[in-house]
């Protein structure tokens, strides 16, 4: 039987033990083996859980067991998350995840201790939740030259703005209603102000570029001055409002990735993703556009991504899944403000523009 751990019993933490009970019989017949909990790392109680019998506070249980394989790291943030995965990896226990701020920050480290212990590090839930799309990027794609990725890659926000376009609801009883159903990080800001979106499109453009393509090197922008002004407007327009996170690849293969809110014209497809939903875009130059669709955020959706890298690196425990990708620094992006775009310009100011069309002013 292969041992699991799981660090931290928050949302995804939680949502992961119950997938693995639940689909029990499945995930052996999928994984051709039993795959099950050894611990449950959390400084909290849990009484009157069924998975009580896990819990320890001990960390060090876990890195000094031989019998634990694979460890399951859902705390979140870059503080103790980053310590822990470290040590399981420098363990040799493979490591999974869906820490999208510590996999587009500590990545290359991680992947580099991954690869010096012959042991897997797997974040297909970092991006998209419970899309699939970071296997398909790297394998099904895998003979492109991937020249734009762009999508809706924040279930939080993309919740927020369609209560405002669809309910006409305000952005704070928005925000309110999808921390209640377990979307938001545990500090919001991250999701409003554009940083998740962020980390995500620089996991993604990392993987299509082969450099490490860190945060800091992009601009993000949020959605804290989308106003139901602006959604009517936008309305007025044909389009809806959307965060999306972009890249485009310059000639070398290098991003100008960034994260803006956008009007999206109601003729395309990704204007009809609603709610907590997310869409990627994968713009390749043989296949040419494909998009991947589904639940971007919540329990069990992000739970059904990394239990699938739980039974990859069970399937995978004697040999290391090829995943790894050079070092980057401020050379490794192209510079976003050099694309071209419309602007939306919202004034109250009397200024003489000329109205060309129905809401359209130059
Ligand atoms: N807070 C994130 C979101 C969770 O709303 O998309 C999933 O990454």
């Amino acid at each position: 039987m292969v041992k699991v751990a799981i660090l931290g019993f928050g949302t995804v933490g939680s949502g992961v033990a119950e997938v693995l009970t639940m689909n029990a019989d499945n995930i052996t017949r999928t994984s051709g083996r039993e795959i099950g909990i050894k611990y449950i790392v959390d400084v909290r109680e849990f009484p009157g859980s069924p998975f009580e019998k896990y819990m320890v506070k001990d960390f060090s249980l876990v890195e000094n067991d031989p019998e634990v394989s694979i460890v399951v790291e859902t705390i979140g943030g870059v503080g103790i998350a980053y310590e822990f995965s470290r040590r399981v990896l420098m363990a040799g226990k493979s490591l999974i995840t869906s820490n999208k701020e510590l996999v587009a920050t500590h990545g290359h480290e991680l992947l580099s201790i991954a690869k010096e212990k012959g042991v897997n590090y797997l974040f297909e839930a970092s991006v998209g939740g419970g899309i699939p799309v970071l296997r398909p990027l790297c394998q099904c794609l895998a003979a492109n030259r991937i020249e734009e990725i762009y999508g809706i890659l924040n279930g939080t926000t993309n919740y927020i703005l369609t209560e405002m376009i669809t309910n006409g609801v305000s952005f704070e009883e928005a925000l309110s209603q999808a921390q209640q159903k377990g979307y938001a990080e545990q500090n919001p800001a991250a999701d409003i102000e554009g940083k998740d979106a962020g980390r995500k499109i620089c996991i993604l453009s990392t993987l299509s570029s082969g450099v490490h393509i860190y945060p800091d090197y992009i601009t993000t922008e949020g959605i804290t001055g989308v106003t139901l002004d602006d959604v009517k407007n936008a309305e007025k327009l044909g389009c809806k409002i959307k965060l999306l996170g972009r890249a485009v690849m310059n000639e070398e293969g290098k991003p100008a990735a960034y994260v803006a809110p956008h009007l999206v014209s109601e003729k395309l497809l990704i204007s009809g993703v609603s709610g907590v939903m997310n869409a990627i875009v994968i713009k390749g130059n043989a296949v040419d556009e494909v998009m991947f669709y589904g639940p971007g955020a919540g329990k069990m959706p992000t739970a059904s991504a990394v239990v699938a890298d739980i039974i990859d690196a069970a399937k995978h425990e004697k040999t290391r899944k090829l995943m790894s990708w050079e070092d980057g620094n401020e050379e490794s992006v192209a510079d976003a403000d050099l694309l071209v775009s419309r602007w939306y310009v919202r004034t109250t100011a009397q200024v003489p523009f000329e109205k060309v069309e129905e809401g359209v002013y130059v």
